[in-house]
């Protein structure tokens, strides 16, 4: 008998459902005797013991299902050894819930908060399996996240539903997209939707540079410039400041995103109307993709697999499109980051496209 307990953790994306089936199935189809608990919303469920009993019925039906069955929430890494209102120390609390229902393992699917606590747990001498969820693609110790390419696919649909109207219009347009402190999303859904200028936060824009590009093309007869724009993109200027007081510029800044700044600076520096455009939470909804629904079944599967063995202290990860995995350890507290001289931003700087640097 293997008693296995699931939860979902952090920001949501598409192929939570369609990754738990795939442990889930895994298991199933090979063990005799299996328990799946499913702890509700994140690590509440975990401290707060509120969980339900899952059967195979429960992963039917959901691989095409975005969002999470069990429910989700943000839990801070940092706050996890910060005792409750009521006092109540959550990591011992969620060594009791696992204790007391005799685990032999928590499956934990999140990003990089999440894997943190996973690695503190593992540490704490549970045995844990993570799998690396998040649109942003920022985990360290995997090629790909699944969500990843899901959104890009939002992403990148917004993009091109821009050109059209950018090109009626002689407008400049700004598509600001997700991904956290990272440019992944932003860069993969820029090239996809044929963007012209792409921010990101790992190279730092100069405005006049950017400003520069939108006139070149004005030069040369095209009526509109669209950019993609990561919530995270940050100017030289900024980055130059630091930590403190870039987050003070931050709290005090009168717009809503860097979007609306660029767009202000672009409108005086040129004669053109700019338009934004913030797909937001759309860019994490509705079903997985192909790819995604692939990525998943394989992580999931191989999951199943290393529980099967009793494997633990591992986030299973792809590698070179092979199913791989990387000790939690390595994992924990790790950015993966868009690297300013990779191929991809030369291949994409090379047919013209401005990173604003
Ligand atoms: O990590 C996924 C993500 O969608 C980021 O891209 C974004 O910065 C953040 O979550 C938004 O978080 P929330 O859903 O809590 O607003």
């Amino acid at each position: 008998m293997k008693r296995v307990g699931m939860l979902t953790s952090g920001g949501d994306c598409q192929a939570l459902n369609a990754t738990m089936r795939g442990v889930a199935k895994g298991l199933f189809s090979n063990l005799d005797e299996v328990e799946i608990y499913g702890f509700l919303d994140g690590y509440k469920g975990l401290i707060y013991s509120n969980f339900r009993m899952l059967s195979a019925s429960d992963f039917s039906g959901i691989l095409t299902r975005g969002g999470t069955i069990l429910g989700s929430s943000r839990q801070p890494f940092k706050l996890m050894r910060v005792p409750d209102a009521n006092g109540l120390d959550k990591v011992e609390a969620m060594k009791h819930t696992y204790h007391k229902l005799n685990l032999d393992c928590l499956v934990i699917l999140g990003g990089n908060g999440t894997q943190k606590t996973a690695n503190l747990l593992s540490e704490e001498g549970l045995n844990i399996i993570g799998l690396p969820k998040t649109i942003d693609n920022d985990i360290w110790g995997t090629d790909m996240t699944f969500g990843f390419q899901s959104a890009a696919n939002i992403a990148t649909d917004a993009i091109d539903c821009i050109h059209t109207t950018a090109a009626s219009h002689g407008r400049v347009f700004i598509v600001e997209v997700m991904g956290h402190k990272v440019g992944w999303l932003t860069l993969h859904a820029g090239i996809a939707g044929g963007a012209d200028i792409i921010l990101i936060p790992e190279i730092p824009y100069d405005i006049d540079k950017v400003v520069a590009a939108i006139e070149r093309r004005n030069k040369a007869g095209k009526r509109f410039t669209i950019l993609a724009v990561a919530e995270g993109a940050i100017s030289k200027e900024d980055a130059a400041l630091s930590k403190k007081d870039y987050k003070k510029k931050l709290e005090t800044s009168p717009y809503p995103s860097i979007s609306y700044e660029l767009a202000k600076q672009i409108e005086e520096r040129t004669a053109v109307e700019v338009r934004i455009t913030v797909p937001g939470h759309t860019q994490r909804g509705g079903s997985p993709s192909p790819y995604d629904r692939v990525l998943s079944t394989r992580l999931g599967s191989k999951a199943a697999q290393m529980i099967i063995d009793g494997e633990y202290g591992y986030m299973v990860a792809i590698k070179n499109n092979m199913v791989d995995k990387t000790p939690l350890k390595e994992v924990a507290g790790r950015l993966k980051m868009v690297d300013p001289n990779a191929d991809i931003v030369m291949e994409a700087k090379r047919i013209g496209i401005s990173f604003g640097d």
